[in-house]
């Protein structure tokens, strides 16, 4: 596939940022072709613009339904001939428009191992549930929550004294190792989804 990527976020963009760095040391072979935010207030919107990328907000209140924002990102997206959405940080379910647009084209980063805690707040959930590893997790989006199929997944430790701050913290230095790894392996590898699995194909000597 060609490596045009679509990046969509809702926040600070650090994942953004690492996938920017990523390719600007080399380690990435792609292009980022527009990031589109749904947020106006997001501080990756500035990273996107201080890096020279195209960067746009497409709201939800300029829309009347959730099938006509989605099917407006899409056009965005495919306007600029992307091959590849990333999600990095995106807060809002993917509906049928964006799937059918983009098949099994759609990655997500999501701050814990799944399947464990999915959805909101995954770091708060896995010191609550009192787990001794977590980590991050890459996956192809599908219409469920943080439910696809995985690429990647990086664990780190939980420690005693951990609160929140401090394990999103040290899960987000791996996400950020994490999420421009599994893109290249999208771009490189020969691969399908087989029921739940990512399936590398190993006939295709990757
Ligand atoms: C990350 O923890 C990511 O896993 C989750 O949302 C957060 C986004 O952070 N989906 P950033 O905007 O990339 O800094």
């Amino acid at each position: 596939m060609s490596r045009r990527l679509g990046i969509l976020i809702s926040g600070r963009g650090s994942n953004l940022q690492s996938i920017v760095d990523a390719i600007r040391r080399g380690e990435l072979e792609a292009e980022i072709a527009v990031v589109i935010s749904n947020r106006t207030e997001a501080a990756g919107l500035m990273r996107a613009r201080e890096a020279g990328l195209e960067a746009v907000c497409v709201l939800q209140k300029d829309y009347p339904s959730r099938e006509l924002y989605d099917a407006a990102v899409a056009q965005v997206l495919q306007s600029h001939h992307v091959d590849l959405v990333c999600l990095a940080g995106f807060m809002r379910l993917i509906g049928e428009p964006l799937l059918r647009a983009f098949p099994n084209r759609i990655l997500n980063i999501h701050p814990s191992l799944l399947p464990a805690f999915p959805g909101l707040e995954a770091q708060r959930q896995a010191l609550e549930y009192g787990v001794r590893v977590s980590g991050a997790t890459v996956h192809v989006v599908d219409a469920g929550l943080d439910a696809g199929a995985i690429v990647l997944q990086a664990a780190v430790p939980v420690m005693e004294a951990d609160t929140v701050e401090s394990l999103s913290a040290r899960i987000l230095v791996e996400e950020h190792r994490l999420y421009p790894r599994a893109i290249a392996l999208v771009l490189d590898a020969k691969w399908r989804v087989v029921g739940r699995r990512f399936v590398l194909d190993a006939a295709a000597g990757v």
